[in-house]
């Protein structure tokens, strides 16, 4: 089988590496790519993410057999559904689905709809509504654009006046364009975060372990929110018969309310939630794996990973084709003045000598790396994640932090609490 993966982050690199390995997988092309996904297939630099015809003429010239979309962006524009009228398999949901991430108002509206538990919200189509709805709803409150905001655009309100500012900064500043015309306001859900993930091919689906997202820039979980700076999985909390509730309680009843609406889900779908002492309370989906947790999920992924996604694709998924063992970890090391403004040039040492010197059961997954005449250099926010396999959470992240050693740019950030926090 041969496998396109598109995208270019440390997410897409490590689907290709994990796809690499896959006995039945005869090669592996990433669109556009990056340096990193360069190492283990070939990359079609010009083909770019939300460029669907590039894509289809890459497939017809390549042999492509499967397609496997990696960002949210393609998913929302419909890259999927494009791909699919000119007759390719696509792992990843239409535009009709995608709506799940692409509107959170779509999202909260489906989820009370269908009894997936979620916390009360209010759906805010001007600056007074929105305010009136503040002053309702008290605080701490989650203010939340509507739309696709880069993974900005939620504003986690400890008081009323944070959250009044918030609905200025979306909706009267445009802080996040058109994606903050509407908001959703939601009452904050204490309790531990996980993430959550599941194979669907529109009716059937396999959840996967769980995984934590470690989201703070800071070790201690202190400073601003990230894209994410580290995860583990399985997730400390709940354990992994409680995990079964995501199942039965998220993934079935939502599967089937888009089945309802006429936008069956194939794809991975991944519900971001807060495990409370009643179970599981959806945050937010999104219709993609999430960046890190892909890149600690990939290490403890066993069995046939293309035909399971292949299988997916098609709508005939056969449960128990994948399997997962142990625990995986993934490290991130970010650039200077990451997230708010951050710092690209810097040269990167080490990262040869990183991927020679390689530890058993350890990868290092790059995103915004470049290359300069001889030289690899930042080029992104996230810059690139050491990822690790053990036999529990902890020894993983312990992996991860000794293959990233080698690696060195100025300003780097890296938490050390990733695998103890
Ligand atoms: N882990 C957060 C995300 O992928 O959106």
């Amino acid at each position: 089988m041969r496998v396109l993966v598109v995208g270019r982050g440390g997410r897409e690199h490590a689907l290709a590496w994990r796809l690499a390995q896959d006995p039945e997988v005869e090669g592996v092309v990433t669109a556009p790519g990056n340096p990193g996904t360069a190492w283990v297939g070939e990359n079609e630099p010009e083909a770019t993410e939300e460029d669907a015809q590039a894509l289809v003429d890459a497939v017809r010239r390549r042999g492509v057999d499967l397609v496997v979309i990696g960002p949210e962006a393609p998913l929302v524009a419909g890259v999927a559904d494009r791909l699919r009228e000119a007759g390719v398999t696509v792992l990843g949901p239409g535009a009709a689905a995608a709506r799940l991430e692409g509107s959170k108002a779509f999202a909260k509206e489906l989820m009370a709809g269908a009894g997936v538990p979620t916390a009360p919200f209010a759906v805010c189509d001007s600056p007074a509504s929105a305010h009136r709805a503040v002053d309702r709803m008290g605080a701490p409150i989650v203010v939340k654009a509507d739309g696709l905001a880069a993974g900005k655009g939620v504003t986690v309100a400890m008081d009323r006046a944070e959250a009044h500012a918030a609905v200025e900064e979306a909706m009267v500043e445009r802080r996040f364009g058109a994606a903050g015309e509407r908001v959703v306001l939601e009452r904050f859900v204490p309790g531990p975060e996980a993430s959550a993930f599941a194979l669907c091919d529109g009716e059937a689906f396999e959840l996967w372990p769980s995984a934590r997202d470690h989201k703070r820039l800071e070790t201690g979980d202190l400073g601003p929110n990230t894209g994410g700076m580290g995860a583990v999985t399985p997730a400390p909390v709940p354990d992994s018969e409680a995990w079964r509730r995501v199942g039965e309680e998220v993934i079935a009843p939502t599967l089937r309310a888009l089945g309802r609406a006429g936008a069956p889900f194939v794809g991975i779908l991944y519900a971001g939630l807060k495990w409370t002492p009643d179970g599981p309370v959806v945050l937010e989906f999104n219709v993609r794996l999430g960046d890190p947790e892909a890149q600690a999920l990939v290490m403890t992924m066993r069995g046939a990973v293309a035909r399971a996604f292949d299988a997916a694709a098609r709508g005939r998924l056969a449960p128990g084709r994948l399997a997962f063992a142990g625990a995986g970890a993934a490290v991130v090391a970010a650039a200077p003045g990451y997230p708010g403004a951050p710092r690209t040039g810097g040269r990167i040492e080490g990262l040869d000598a990183a991927e020679r010197g390689a530890l058993p059961d350890t990868a290092l997954f790059l995103a915004g790396v470049g290359r300069k005449a001889d030289d690899w250099v930042v080029e992104g926010g996230r810059v690139l994640a050491a990822a690790a396999w053990a036999e529990r959470p902890w020894e993983a992240a312990a992996r991860a932090y000794a293959r990233l050693s080698a690696v060195r740019f100025e300003g780097m950030q890296v938490r050390s609490d990733i695998g103890r926090a």
